[in-house]
């Protein structure tokens, strides 16, 4: 890993599964996991193991099948889901527990029904516990952002002195804002005397859309571990997608200044995958792996684009492991765009001959949304001219 790069730490198959028909089998959490694998994230949360048993078995399983990244498990701040994480885990080369409870005053009055003092015994009486099983503890302070500052640091500081290496802090209803979330972050980090003891992690719901731009505003701020999923999936709106964080930290690292360990020519094939199993599909113009992130439609745009690529271009197809551009040919496409397509398909035209080709293009993107090889093969049919 190199140095001073955030950690990616994904939850694709704990929060990312408990979107509603996205449950997958054990054999697909295992494909998915060695999947995760070659994206190289650092961190795969692999499920819940207390939840059920079927939880349980596919944390063991991705536990025993990977070598790499840490296998992290998820727990309530509660004995026996703890025991049961570290069951799950026992063969991880490398294991986490991860522990959470609710801490703003809502979740504590209506969720566990106790006080502050309560939650903060049972946050450091967790971590000790965990501590018992394995040397890497998380404890995430669960709606962190709705919690009060002055008793989110306390917990901060106990949980990191009672053995927590990685301390959490969730947006988990996605109400947070990135100046809000980034001055917490950054107010955390000033405030909380042992602080350097640990790693801040963030972990983002989408509920106003704004996961990525909080966790991204949280490592300008100090945070290094991220908590992301593919595809954003996740509860209600969503996790913060790690296509996202990764890319966004990789084109714009001339103003982040830091880098993940993300091999993102694995992230087209991760995300196709995911859809694949879960059966939930990409909006179109999802950022990264949508089906028209890399693709022009307009005349100018296709024009410029052929001609150099940084003119629409802010990262290279290829980054993510596609093949190229694609161009959409439409009645909006251009004389450029319909030559290098042809040329594409092996036909070689004469600027003289492009004036009659383009006429019979354009009658036929008027009658139709889009015009493909098949019909580019008629048209040229039609005027005798043959493919090498
Ligand atoms: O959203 C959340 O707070 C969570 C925790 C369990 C980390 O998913
Ligand atoms: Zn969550």
């Amino acid at each position: 890993m190199k140095e001073g790069n955030v950690l990616i730490f994904d939850t694709t198959l704990r929060d990312g599964e408990q979107v509603p028909g996205a449950s997958l089998t054990k054999a697909e959490k295992i494909e998915i996991a060695k999947q995760l694998e070659k994206l190289n994230v650092d961190v795969i949360e692999a499920g819940f193991p207390i939840s059920s048993p079927g939880d349980f078995d596919a944390v063991r399983a991705i536990s025993e099948e990977l070598t790499t990244p840490i296998i992290a498990g998820l727990c309530r701040a509660v004995k026996k889901d703890i025991e049961s994480c570290a069951q799950a885990l026992k063969k991880a080369k490398r294991g986490r527990i991860h522990t959470f409870i609710g801490t703003s005053d809502i979740h504590v009055k209506y969720i566990t029904n106790s006080t502050r003092e309560d939650i903060l015994q049972r946050s450091v009486d967790a971590v000790k516990f965990a501590r018992e099983f394995c040397d890497d503890v998380e404890y995430s302070a669960m709606d962190a952002t709705r919690t009060d500052f002055e008793y989110l640091c306390r917990i901060v500081e106990e949980t990191i002195k009672a053995g927590a290496g990685i301390i959490n802090i969730p947006d988990s209803v996605g109400y947070s804002t990135p100046e809000e979330f980034g001055l917490l972050i950054k107010n955390l980090m000033n405030k909380v005397p042992n602080i350097d003891k640990a790693i801040i992690s963030v972990h983002c719901h989408n509920d106003l859309g704004m996961a990525t731009a909080n966790s991204l505003s949280a490592v300008l701020n100090g945070a290094r571990q991220v908590e992301c999923t593919i595809n954003g999936l996740g509860e209600r709106a969503g996790n913060a997608a790690i296509e996202e964080i990764a890319m966004a930290l990789k084109v714009r690292n001339d103003f982040y200044k830091t880098n993940t360990n993300i091999n993102t020519k694995e992230i087209y094939a991760t995300s196709k995958l995911l859809t694949k199993l879960t059966g939930l599909a990409v909006q179109a113009n999802k950022a990264i792996v949508g089906q028209n992130a890399f693709a022009h439609a307009s005349g100018i745009h296709q024009d410029a684009i052929l001609k150099k690529e940084d003119t629409f271009g802010i990262m290279s197809p290829e980054s993510i492991g596609l093949n190229g551009h694609s161009i959409v040919l439409t009645s909006r496409s251009g004389r450029h765009a319909l030559k290098h397509r042809l040329k594409d398909l092996g036909y070689s035209i004469e600027e003289s001959e492009l004036t009659d080709i383009y006429k019979q293009f354009l009658d036929v993107a008027d009658r139709k949304k889009e015009v493909f090889n098949d019909d580019l093969k008629l048209i040229m049919d039609r005027i005798g001219k043959v493919a090498r």
